[in-house]
C-alpha cells in the first residue's frame, strides 16, 4: 500500500515538472527578461487577399477596420497577452509603471501598437491611488522607431533580404513540394493556378486562410477538412522563406546584439530596466528564434511570444539564459533549446554559439544594402 503510494507521488510529480516545468528554473533567480512578441488577431493584410477562397466576402468584413488591423479578438487576444506578462514577470514590476524597471519599443505599424497599449493595460491595471477612478486604465507610454531605421523591419529597410525574399516566395523546392504534395494539389485546385512547385506560397495563403476564419468566414469544406495539414505545410513554408543561414542575421542579428548589451549590463549590475518587450510581427518572432538556434516553433500565432530570461543559479553564481516560447496567450509556456547546448544555457556558450549572427546596426545596413535615399513606405499594412 505505501509502496503504490510512493510509486503515484514519482508519477504524480513527473506529469507535474512535465506540465509546469518547474524543475527547470527552480533554484534560479530570474534577472532580466527580453521579450518579442507578434500583434493579436488582425485583419488580412491586403497582399494576400486574392489568395482567399472567398475575396468578395473577405473584403466585406476588412472593410470595417481596413487591412492589416487589430480585430476585437486581436484585442483580447493582446490583453491576455498582457496577463500572462504581468504574471509570469511580476517579481521585475512594480505595480505602477516605473520607467527604471521596463523598456518598451513597437513597431511603427498600427496593428502592433495597438497590442502593445492593450497588453500594457494588463500588465499595469490601476493599483492603489489611481488618477481616475471612473476609469480603469493607466497610461504606459511606449516607444517607436520610423519603419525606415527600425532594425525590426528588415522586410521594409533591408534591400538585400527583401530582394531574397520575392525570389524565395516563388522559388521551386522539390523536395519541400514533395512533403506537402496532398496540400499544394488541394490549393492549387482552390486558386485556379498550379502552385505545386512554389511551396513558400502556402506560408502567405495560410496567412490569409488564418485571418479570414478569425473573421467568422470558412474555407471550403474541402480545405476545412485539411486545415491541420495546411497549417503543418505553412511551418515548412516558412522556414522556405525566413529559414535560410545566409540572411537570418540580417533579419534579427540587430535584436541578438541587443539582448547581448542589455544582458551584459544587467550582470554587471548596471541600472538598466530588467523587462524589455518588443511588439512586433511573425516575421521578427520567428527570426528571433532562428538567430538564437532554438528548435523552431513554426508560423508564431497571434500574440505569441518568444522570450530570453537572463537568469542566475543560486547555488554558482553562473548566468544562464532560458529560452521561453509563448505559442499563444491560451496556452502554457514551452521551453526551447538552443543548438549545443543545455535548456539553461550558460551565457558564455550562448554567445559562443550565437554570435555569428549577431550584428551591429552598422554593419547590418552595409550588408543590407540600405541607403539613405531608400524610399520605404512608413504606412506598411503588409
Ligand atoms: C523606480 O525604480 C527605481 C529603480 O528600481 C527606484 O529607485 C525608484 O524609487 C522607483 N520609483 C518609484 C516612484 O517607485
Amino acid at each position: 500500500m505505501l509502496k503504490s503510494i510512493l510509486i503515484l507521488l514519482v508519477i504524480w510529480s513527473q506529469t507535474n515538472a512535465g506540465l509546469h516545468r518547474d524543475d527547470v528554473t527552480e533554484g534560479t533567480e530570474l534577472i532580466m527578461s527580453f521579450l518579442i512578441h507578434r500583434h493579436g488577431d488582425r485583419t488580412p493584410v491586403e497582399s494576400t487577399v486574392s489568395y482567399s477562397t472567398d475575396v468578395e466576402a473577405l473584403e466585406a468584413l476588412t472593410a470595417p477596420y481596413g487591412y492589416g488591423q487589430l480585430t476585437l479578438p486581436g484585442k483580447r487576444s493582446a490583453y491576455r497577452l498582457g496577463q500572462h506578462i504581468r504574471q509570469r514577470y511580476n517579481e521585475l514590476l512594480s505595480p505602477h509603471y516605473n520607467r527604471s524597471e521596463v523598456y518598451i519599443r513597437s513597431t511603427d505599424i498600427t496593428r502592433t501598437k495597438m497590442t502593445i497599449l492593450t497588453a500594457l493595460a494588463a500588465i499595469y491595471p490601476p493599483a492603489g491611488e489611481t488618477w481616475n477612478p471612473k476609469l480603469a486604465w493607466e497610461p504606459v507610454p511606449y516607444t517607436t522607431v520610423p519603419v525606415k531605421y527600425d532594425f525590426n523591419m528588415a522586410l521594409n529597410n533591408c534591400p538585400v533580404f527583401d530582394a531574397a525574399y520575392q525570389s524565395q516566395l516563388f522559388t521551386s523546392v522539390p523536395e519541400v513540394s514533395a512533403k506537402m504534395s496532398n496540400v499544394l494539389i488541394a490549393l492549387s485546385n482552390q486558386l485556379g493556378f498550379d502552385i505545386t512547385n512554389r511551396p513558400a506560397l502556402v506560408f502567405p495563403i495560410y496567412d490569409v486562410y488564418t485571418s479570414q476564419r478569425n473573421l467568422g468566414l470558412k474555407l471550403t469544406p474541402e480545405l476545412e477538412d485539411i486545415f491541420g495539414l495546411i497549417e503543418e505545410a505553412a511551418s515548412e513554408s516558412i522556414a522556405l522563406i525566413f529559414g535560410l543561414d545566409e540572411y537570418i542575421p540580417l533579419q534579427a542579428g540587430v535584436l541578438l546584439k541587443e539582448f547581448y548589451t542589455y544582458a551584459d549590463l544587467a550582470i554587471s549590475g548596471e541600472d538598466t530596466p530588467r523587462l524589455r518587450l518588443y511588439s512586433a510581427h511573425d516575421f521578427n518572432v520567428y527570426s528571433f528564434e532562428a538567430v538564437t538556434k532554438v528548435n523552431r516553433q513554426g508560423v508564431p500565432k497571434y500574440a505569441s511570444a518568444y522570450t530570453l530570461e537572463l537568469r542566475k543559479v543560486t547555488s554558482t553564481g553562473k548566468y544562464v539564459v532560458l529560452p521561453v516560447y509563448l505559442p499563444s496567450p491560451r496556452e502554457e509556456v514551452v521551453y526551447l533549446q538552443v543548438e549545443g547546448c543545455d535548456v539553461l544555457c550558460d551565457y558564455d556558450q550562448f554567445v559562443a554559439l550565437t554570435e555569428g549572427n549577431s550584428r551591429d546596426i552598422d554593419s547590418w545596413r552595409d550588408e543590407c544594402g540600405f541607403t539613405e535615399d531608400l524610399v520605404v513606405d512608413g504606412s506598411s499594412e503588409d
